[in-house]
């Protein structure tokens, strides 16, 4: 049953977002899903208050440092996945949920300052992997990036974590009004209007993009579950 966990102990980086996108679109593709929201200000579990929240997607608010693991392995037994979003720190909280994970993503918006924190995001996950001696599938996710140029900084810092033997998701998530739309209006992207939003559809075919690359990374390390999302 796939954890996947969102990581970067930048603020603002993503993570809440990405998590939100991955989640709805792997409900929409008919696989039971949990986010454990385990930001203190709950942005998910605001979201699930809106409309149109899919049946097959739960959003847990209760996970702390106490019973972080416990409410993984719960969430594990009910849904075969489970999307974590944490706090933007780099706190005990982090490593629990990491412990758990089979799949630690980092995102990272284009500048080189947030690069730096991604760097220091992978540092959790080697010191787990050391700690657990086991290896933890991770990648970072560029977000909020151009649709239409590729900046000199973006493929700057893509080429330099490349070149570090970083992994990095081919597929960035574009910034689009259609994902900070999703928080104001409380619905999933398919749900809002594309007459008051604009470029939904190729928003969507971008968080579209990023979920085939999550299954495809997870299907690597055969997970039966995976296949439910075929
Ligand atoms: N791909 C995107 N397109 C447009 N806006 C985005 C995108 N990703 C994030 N944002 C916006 O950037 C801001 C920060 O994003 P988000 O809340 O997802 O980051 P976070 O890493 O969860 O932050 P925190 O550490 O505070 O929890 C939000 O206002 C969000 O709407
Ligand atoms: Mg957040």
């Amino acid at each position: 049953m796939p954890t996947i966990v969102f990581v970067s102990p930048k603020g603002g980086a993503g993570k809440t977002t990405s998590a939100l996108i991955l989640a709805t679109q792997i409900a929409r593709k008919g696989a039971a899903v949990t986010v454990i929201d385990a930001d203190p200000n709950h942005p998910i579990k605001a979201w699930s208050t809106g409309a149109n929240t899919p049946n097959n997607l739960t959003v847990l608010s209760d996970a702390d440092e106490e019973n972080m693991i416990e409410r993984i392995e719960e969430a594990a037994e009910k849904t075969p996945f489970v999307i974590v979003d944490l706090e933007g720190t780099a706190a005990k909280i982090v490593l629990l949920a990491v412990s758990q994970a089979d799949l630690v993503i980092v995102p990272t918006q284009g500048s080189q300052l947030d690069a730096a924190q991604a760097t220091r995001a992978l540092k959790v996950v080697k010191q787990h992997e050391k700690m657990a001696r086991r290896s933890v599938p991770y990648g970072v996710l560029l977000t909020r990036t151009s649709p239409i140029i590729r900046t000199r900084t973006m493929a700057h810092i893509a080429g330099s974590l490349t070149d570090a033997g970083i992994n990095v998701f081919q597929t960035e998530l574009n910034e689009r009004e259609a994902y900070r739309a999703m928080f104001s209006f409380g619905e999933p992207l398919e749900h809002l209007d594309p007459r008051e939003v604009s470029n939904l559809d190729k928003a969507i075919a971008n968080a579209e993009a990023f979920t085939a690359e999550v299954i495809a990374t997870l299907r690597e390390g055969e997970r039966p579950a995976v296949a439910e999302v075929a």
